[in-house]
């Protein structure tokens, strides 16, 4: 039998996001239907409502989330009713050819629900192939990964994206490593993801960069070493000054639009790493001298989703988690309900939280 829920929808453009009744119908072969009990709110549903991820609307929004299994499709053999999961926008085809060549966290075709949710009969896009800000959702089984279910809902659910992306970022893209020197621009939930990542992985000096202050306190309680407000300094210079003239060893930018690019481009050392993690929207462009793209040597990289393979790193950040190593607590700012959704894109505008979450 289908079920109607609640949902928060984006119906178009810029337009403030709306609870309405959605209904999703019963897990098809390979899909799964959660009943979702908490979702943060990420930085890319905005994006969403902006229109600045593309324009399938009308979406479904929410794709942080954690929740519980109700009914499996047909052939779904990772998980059970009853499981406690947390949800991936990245579930692997195994087929594709860079699965075939063993590097399936960049696969090029991830899989998603067959079957759509709908409003009023017309069907919904759900962000990230995900959805979660309703009490229930639908999504393909490898979307689904099993984690220790002593964890609590809303810190888990931020694994499903911001934690693991900023954290991925530094780990899994950057490589971060004992005695390197990090600089993260944005310390928002996934800049502030990737310090913890660097502080995890062993990193020597941790550089937070933002503009403003407050961020930079809270990127401190991660274990940021320094920090810079870039909108009173050059960040450059003083990236530069903090690691003796040379420049950080991984940049990373967590902010994803061209100016702190350029920044983060300039802030490394040489054979450097720069990671882009923020998202760029289709407009922007950014101009670098090529000579200096080929002098300084090292890499310029992009992280999808932090590189990683939810099945491996879902799990492992659960226990770090529950080994008291990684305060995935302080990224919860508040605790809100359905409808407080749009409030909380505000909040986020003005810089008062790192993350709400619904709770349901
Ligand atoms: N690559 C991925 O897989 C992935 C996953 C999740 C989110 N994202 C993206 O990562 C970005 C950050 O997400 P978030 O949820 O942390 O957002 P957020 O809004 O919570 O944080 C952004 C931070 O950047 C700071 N900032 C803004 N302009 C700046 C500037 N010019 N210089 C320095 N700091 C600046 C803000 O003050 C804020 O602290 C977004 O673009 C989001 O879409 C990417
Ligand atoms: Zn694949
Ligand atoms: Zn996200």
């Amino acid at each position: 039998m289908p079920h109607s829920v609640k949902g928060v929808i984006a119906k178009s453009k810029g337009e403030p996001v709306s609870v309405e009744i959605i209904e999703i119908p019963d897990p098809g072969p390979g899909e799964v239907l959660v009943d979702v009990k908490a979702c943060g709110v990420c930085h890319t549903d905005l994006h969403f409502r902006e229109g600045a991820i593309n324009d399938e609307f009308p979406f479904l929004l929410g794709h942080e989330a954690a929740g519980i299994v109700e009914e499996v499709g047909e052939g779904v053999v990772n998980v059970s009713p009853g499981d406690f999961v947390i949800l991936n926008w990245r579930a692997v085809c195994g087929e594709c050819r860079s699965c075939k060549r063993g590097r399936p966290w960049y696969c090029f075709d991830t899989h998603n629900a067959t079957q759509k949710m709908a409003l009023d009969g017309a069907p919904l896009t759900a962000a990230l192939g995900i959805g979660a800000f309703a009490e229930k959702t639908l999504v393909a089984a490898g979307q689904a990964t099993k984690v220790d279910s002593r964890a609590k809902p809303e810190v888990a659910g931020l694994i499903g994206c911001g934690v693991m992306a900023g954290l991925g970022a530094a780990i899994n893209t950057g490589e971060v490593t004992r005695g390197d020197s990090v600089a993260v621009f944005g310390c928002g939930g996934v800049g502030d993801a990737a310090i913890a990542g660097s502080n995890l992985a062993g990193a020597h000096t941790i550089i937070a960069v933002d503009i403003d202050e407050r961020k930079l306190e809270m990127a401190k309680e991660f274990g940021a070493t320094h920090t810079i407000d870039s909108s009173k300094e050059d960040p450059i210079e003083a990236i530069r000054q903090i690691t003796d003239g040379n420049g950080a060893d991984v940049v990373i930018d967590a902010v994803g639009i061209p100016s702190t690019y350029e920044q983060s481009f300039f802030a490394r050392d040489l054979a450097g790493t720069v990671v882009l993690v923020g998202v760029p929207n289709p407009e922007m462009k950014i101009e670098l001298p090529l000579q200096e793209v080929f002098g300084r040597g090292g890499s310029l990289k992009s992280s999808w989703y932090g590189d990683c393979l939810p099945s491996r790193d879902f799990p492992m950040l659960i226990d770090l988690y529950l080994q008291g190593r990684l305060n995935l607590e302080k990224f919860v700012s508040e605790t809100i309900s359905l409808e407080d959704v749009e409030e909380a894109f505000h909040a986020m505008e003005r810089g008062e939280v790192l993350r709400s979450v619904v709770i349901l």
